[in-house]
């Protein structure tokens, strides 16, 4: 395995409980993502990340973790998750696991010694308790997922949670708490991960005093302000001291960074060369479909790890946000823009992140049942946000009605229309979007190791070059447009059959991207 392959490595978000399940119970399972190693293999990422799952009551869908070094039976034992990793070591994939610092699960043998203890004892001190004020919380903090981000136990105290209640935060002033997680590190470790995806990366160190944000409706995952619990100087601490265990390992052992922070000047102080290797770039994943937001969000991207050894990455979905197919407005023209961001997303130097089912085209599940909803962001905004469960609906993998090959009845229904979606519908039709992807994964290794240069491009298309031998184009806009002819196609995001190709000039058809390659003559 290559050196420093995360630097350009695609890695594939697998979301454990919604991926493939191999019991028949219709919820995802380690074994079920063995089962699938070969598709993974063959659509051509280089590792796959794994959402947790470990030992968790599942409030909030295994990110409220009870034991960290222990696997759910709901989805398998540990001996799955070695079987898991050699078999993905023996087709050369790599394999990053989640790490859930921030909180715990309030049923974590901790919690519950610190429930039971006294105010000011040691127990409480490995999370934040404090006193209330004024008969209420102890200051104004609001969770994420609604509500205050407060809630008080039976001897007056609170604690803090700046997710749901059964995720209470812990302390990381506490020396306890930093040497258990350094021992979880080593734990997966030791058992070959190539490394972690470290949840809220921004929220470990809180504000001296815990000072009042003063202001509402703060908590959102796409905060664009300043707020005394997220992006405090203090976490950066912790990652100097990860990187050395993570460096102390044989391999390329790497820390990923889910960091919602303000600006890309910020998230480059998480990719310091002592921190961590890589960041997700949200400011990606929230830009709208249009020419001059993608170029200045990659601009800005890409300058703010200029000067470091870093790279960047490129995201347009996960498992807490709306499938970008229905964030680029649904239907066909969604499934049009989405492949056309796919090619530009493929074609911008760093590493990139494909979030299960965008291979397929998935659309958001924007009609899943009340009943069925199981994110906590719907009871704690007392049912005013729907939450993210239409990301999470299971995979189609293959027939032609629900649970399309998943295994058992899926824990959210899929919907019927879904089985033109599924990966054995779509593996040997070149036109599909499964076939897109496999084919841009598999260029992809071969692009030119040069950044980008952006060159002329009529309104609302972008184009860069990346040396002399790769161009890509994107036109944003919903009409045609002509300009000149970049080289010889390589591969488009639209049937070839729409691509009016000239002798000097090309036709862009709306909504779609291009890869080219050399001059005209190819
Ligand atoms: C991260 C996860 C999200 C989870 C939250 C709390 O943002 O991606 O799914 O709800 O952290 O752990
Ligand atoms: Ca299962």
């Amino acid at each position: 395995m290559s050196n420093e392959w995360w630097r350009t490595a695609t890695i594939y978000q697998v979301y454990v409980r919604s991926f493939a399940d191999a019991n028949g119970d219709g919820i995802g399972d380690l074994p079920g993502v063995r089962s699938k190693l070969d598709y993974l293999a063959d659509l051509g990422v280089d590792a796959v990340w794994l959402t947790p799952f470990y030992t968790s009551p599942m409030a909030d869908g295994g990110y409220d973790v009870a034991d960290y070094r222990a696997v759910d039976p709901l989805f398998g034992d540990l001996a799955d998750a070695e079987a898991l990793i050699a078999d993905a070591h023996a087709r050369g994939l790599r394999v990053i696991v989640d790490v859930v610092p921030n909180h715990t699960s309030s049923q974590h043998p901790w919690f519950a010694e610190a429930l039971a203890a006294a105010p000011g004892s040691a127990a409480r001190d490995r999370y934040l308790f404090r006193d209330g004020r004024d008969g209420g919380p102890p200051n104004d903090w609001e969770s994420v997922f609604g509500g205050p981000a407060w809630t008080q136990v039976p001897d007056g105290q609170w604690y803090l949670h700046l997710f749901d209640p059964a995720q209470p935060d812990l302390n990381w002033r506490n020396s306890e708490v930093r040497a258990e997680f350094a021992d979880i590190l080593r734990f997966w470790l030791d058992r070959g991960v190539d490394g972690f995806r470290i949840d809220v990366a921004h929220g470990m160190v809180k504000a001296d005093g815990l000072p009042d944000a003063e202001c509402t409706e703060q908590a959102s995952l796409l905060t664009t302000r300043s707020l005394p619990y997220f992006d405090q100087d203090g976490v950066h601490e912790i990652y100097r001291e990860w990187r050395k265990i993570l460096d102390s390992y044989p391999g390329e052992r790497i820390g990923v960074a889910e960091a919602w922070v303000p600006t890309a000047e910020r998230l480059a102080r998480y990719l310091r060369p002592d921190e961590l290797h890589q960041a997700f770039n949200f400011h990606y994943v929230e830009a709208e479909w249009s020419a001059p937001v993608f170029r200045r969000v990659i601009d800005e991207s890409l300058d703010a790890v200029a000067g470091l050894a870093a790279p960047s990455t490129w995201v347009l979905s996960n498992h807490d946000v709306h499938r970008h197919v229905t964030r680029y407005g649904g239907g066909e023209q969604g499934l049009r823009r989405a492949r056309a961001a796919a090619l530009l997303t493929l074609a911008l130097p760093g590493s990139a992140y494909v979030y299960q089912g965008e291979e397929l085209g998935l659309p958001e599940v924007t009609d899943l049942p009340d009943e069925v909803l199981a994110d906590p962001v719907w009871e704690r905004s007392g049912h005013t946000d729907r939450g993210r469960d239409g990301c999470r609906v299971p995979l189609p993998w293959s027939g032609s009605e629900p649970p399309f090959g998943f295994g058992g009845s899926s824990w959210l229904p899929q919907p019927a229309d879904w089985a033109a979606l599924t990966a054995e519908a779509q593996h040997d039709d070149p036109e599909s979007t499964l076939s897109l992807y496999r084919e841009a994964l598999r260029q992809r290794r071969a692009l030119p190791s040069e950044g980008i240069t952006w060159d002329e491009a009529p309104d609302g298309v972008l184009a860069f070059r990346r040396g002399e031998s790769f161009t890509c184009t994107v036109n944003f806009t919903s009409s045609p447009v002509t300009m000149p002819r970049p080289g010889t196609v390589r591969l488009a995001s639209c049937p070839d059959s729409e691509l009016g190709l000239g002798a000097d000039t090309v036709t862009l058809p709306a909504e779609s991207a291009v890869w080219w390659s050399g001059d005209v003559d190819g």
